[in-house]
């Protein structure tokens, strides 16, 4: 086992107390990039002081972009160019382990005619796909180049006259489709984007209110539609607390006995809540109070009591973009569930920062957990009794702090290795844990 980064966790005790998640990843990478194509300063608050949008603030200062140093529970502002005021680099943008940063900046850099770029990213990171955002800016004019005929980062782009065109994507992918909006704002014209089931629509609203001329159409707002030509004007920003951080504690609470959890200021925009619908179907015993809304975004405060005899669960169709990122938590409570849960289509989890289906399956199986591999999906029998186990994250942020939840529920003492990868969207999550732990 890596000797790395290891983390101890007895099982057996149970979790109390209120805590507030760091702030929403997605809306932490979007206020920066909206805000730096902006006229005049965005004000942040609730930044999520972690690596993944700190990747995208040091390539947006390379950028031109002035972004001050960025501290923990810091409000700062920094100052827009306007959609054409970047420079061209002089150094590699480097998005880390953040396919969001590098995404959403293949978007924001095709259509900046005369300058060019290169893109590249950690292991992870340039391993994952990138011609599904490639592809369809190329359709709209972009030369974007990379490893593997375009697929993979590196990516090089020679910025360039965009057309707005229609464009229908393949995959319900909130990148892919914020890729092609930024796209949009410096292509000529009208672009359009129908994506097969709804994604997360950070981007949409904050666009919105920033003053882009932006049209939600279609069946259930899968087709939206962006005008070129509107000038951004910097707004105030306050970022609600991460859901799919909460999720662990929403999880823990439900499976660890005798425990309750209050998570204060999440955000819950209807694009992120599946997993709420997951646990009404498990019969969770949850409460959500305090609802109001923070710049556009619904929050809410999560108060979740452990429940005894969960149901099982099927995940499936639609429902997947809405909760794509609570699988790995999702599969450790389908262990703790009464019978047999499936989790389909979501062939999406094996081209994450790793194949969540392969290493959650790998990784569990450890602990004595019944999982069956499918190509889409996995197959769980519940009813576990965990043993401890020696696991580890794979790199992986969100498998790290699953196994950490799993290990509650162990019997004994298991080994986490490679646990800091967590710091990738939750610094302060074993702080947290050790507030929780009773
Ligand atoms: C994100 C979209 C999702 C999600 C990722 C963040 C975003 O990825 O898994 O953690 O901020 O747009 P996909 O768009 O690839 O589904």
């Amino acid at each position: 086992m890596n000797t790395n980064n290891i983390r101890t966790i007895k099982g057996g005790g149970s979790l109390q107390g209120i805590i507030k998640v760091p702030g929403d990843k997605s809306i932490s990478h979007r206020s920066l990039i909206i805000g730096s194509i902006a006229e005049g300063e965005t004000d942040i608050e609730g930044f999520l002081y972690s690596d993944d949008p700190l990747s995208t603030a040091n390539c947006l200062r390379k950028l031109g972009v002035y972004i001050p140093e960025i501290k923990k529970d810091q409000p700062f502002t920094i100052n827009g160019l306007g959609i054409k005021g970047f420079k061209e680099p002089k150094e590699i943008l480097d998005c880390g382990n953040s396919g969001t940063t590098m995404r959403l900046l293949m978007g924001l850099l095709a259509g900046q005619e005369g300058k060019n770029f290169i893109l590249t990213g950690d292991d992870s990171l340039n391993e994952r796909p990138m011609g599904r955002v490639g592809k369809p800016l190329s359709m709209m004019g972009g030369k974007i180049f990379g490893r593997d005929y375009g697929k993979k980062a590196p990516i090089s782009i020679n910025g360039n006259k965009l057309k707005g065109c229609v464009i229908g994507t393949p995959v319900a992918s909130a990148q892919v489709k914020s890729a092609i909006l930024l796209a949009g704002l410096t292509a000529d014209g009208t672009t359009s984007v129908i994506e097969p089931a709804s994604s997360r629509d950070h981007t949409e609203r904050m666009l919105k209110a920033f003053g882009a001329e932006i049209d939600i159409r279609g069946e259930l707002g899968r087709n939206i539609v962006i005008k070129s030509g509107k000038k951004l004007i910097g707004q105030k920003i306050l970022i609600p607390g991460d859901i799919s951080s909460a999720a662990f504690w929403m999880i823990a609470a439900s499976i660890v006995p005798e425990s309750c959890i209050t998570i204060k200021n999440v955000g819950l925009n209807p694009t992120r809540t599946g997993i709420l619908d997951v646990m009404d179907e498990m019969g969770c015993q949850y409460k959500i109070t305090e609802k109001s809304t923070i710049a556009g975004e619904p929050i809410g405060s999560i108060n979740v009591k452990s429940a005894n005899n969960l149901r099982p669960f099927k995940v499936e169709g639609n429902i997947l973009p809405k909760l794509i990122d609570e699988i790995p938590i999702l599969t450790v409570a389908a262990c703790f569930c009464n019978g047999v849960s499936e989790i389909k289509d979501a062939k999406e989890l094996r081209v994450k920062e790793t194949d969540r289906l392969k290493v959650m399956a790998r990784q569990l199986r450890k602990f004595g957990a019944n999982i069956l591999e499918k190509e889409d999906g996995l197959i769980i029998t519940g009813d576990s009794k965990f043993h401890s186990a020696e696991v580890d994250s794979e790199t992986d942020h969100r498998v790290s702090m699953s196994l950490a939840i799993a290990s509650l529920i162990a019997k004994g003492s298991s080994k986490i290795a490679r646990a800091d990868a967590s710091k990738v969207s939750y610094p302060t999550f074993w702080d947290d844990l050790e507030k929780l732990i009773n």
